[in-house]
C-alpha cells in the first residue's frame, strides 16, 4: 500500500496500523460496488484495475463523473458527511481494492493529519475537475468536448511513444460519450472524422491518438 499516494508520507509503524484495519478485496470486471443513494459504509483505494464513478438520470442514462485508477480512492464523502452515496461505483476491469470500513476510516483521519490532508487535496482536485466540467458543458461545443475527453483519457490512461499515445479501451463507446456528455452518434461522427484525417486509429483493444496532428 506504499504506492497509494494517500499513504506515501506514513512511516512503517503507521503503515502497519493502516494495514491492520484494511482488507484487500478482488472484484471481477463489471461489479457494481455500490449504488447512488445507498448508505455508505466502506472507503476504497484502487490497487490495480480501474473503477468508474457515475450518476444515473431519471430515465436510466448514465453520466460518468470520473475514472479511478491505481493509487486513487473513492467512497469517502458519505463516510465524512453521513449522507447517502453521492454516486455509483462499478469496476471497469478486474480490480484489486483496499477497503476500510467507515469508523476505522474516520479514526484514521483523526489520528493521521497527513492522511486527512491527502483527502483534502483529493477533494480539492475533484472540485477543480468539476468546475472544469461545468466550464466545458457551458462554453465548449460537443466536438471539442469529445476531443478534450480523448486527450484526458490519453493523459490518464495512455502510453506515450513520441507524439503517438496508445490508450487501452477500458471504456466502451457508450461510456466515452457519457464521459464527454455527448450523444453516442456525435462521438462516432467525431471519431470517424479523426480516423479519416489519420489522427486516430482504432483497434479492438485500444486506440492510438497522434497528438502532434491533433494540435496542428
Ligand atoms: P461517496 O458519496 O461516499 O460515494 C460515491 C463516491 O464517488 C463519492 O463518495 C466520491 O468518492 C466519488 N465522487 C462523487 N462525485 C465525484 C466527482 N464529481 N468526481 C470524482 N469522484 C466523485
Amino acid at each position: 500500500i506504499r504506492q497509494v499516494p494517500l499513504f506515501a508520507q506514513l512511516n512503517d509503524a503507521q503503515l502497519e496500523a493502516v494495514t491492520a484495519i484494511s482488507t484487500k478485496r478482488s472484484f471481477k470486471a463489471g461489479t457494481v460496488l455500490f449504488s447512488e443513494k445507498e448508505i455508505g459504509s466502506v472507503f476504497y483505494m484502487v490497487l490495480s484495475g480501474s473503477v468508474k464513478i457515475y450518476t444515473t438520470g431519471s430515465t436510466g442514462e448514465e453520466k460518468i463523473l470520473s475514472i479511478c485508477k491505481a493509487g486513487e480512492s473513492f467512497g469517502e464523502l458519505s463516510l465524512i458527511d453521513g449522507k447517502p452515496r453521492s454516486a455509483s461505483a462499478q469496476t471497469l476491469e478486474d480490480c484489486m481494492l483496499l477497503a476500510i470500513t467507515g469508523q476505522s476510516f474516520l479514526d484514521l483521519l483523526r489520528t493521521h493529519f497527513d492522511i486527512s490532508l491527502g483527502i483534502m487535496q483529493e477533494l480539492s482536485h475533484r472540485l477543480r475537475d468539476t468546475n472544469q466540467q461545468v466550464y466545458d458543458l457551458t462554453f465548449l461545443d460537443a466536438r471539442t468536448r469529445v476531443i478534450k475527453s480523448l486527450i484526458t483519457m490519453a493523459n490518464k490512461h495512455g502510453l506515450r511513444n513520441g507524439s503517438i499515445i496508445t490508450i487501452k479501451l477500458v471504456l466502451n463507446f457508450d461510456e466515452i460519450s457519457q464521459l464527454a456528455s455527448v450523444q453516442k452518434t456525435t462521438l462516432m461522427q467525431v471519431i470517424r472524422d479523426l480516423e479519416e484525417k489519420k489522427i486516430l486509429t482504432l483497434s479492438p483493444s485500444d486506440f492510438k491518438l497522434d497528438l502532434a496532428k491533433l494540435r496542428s
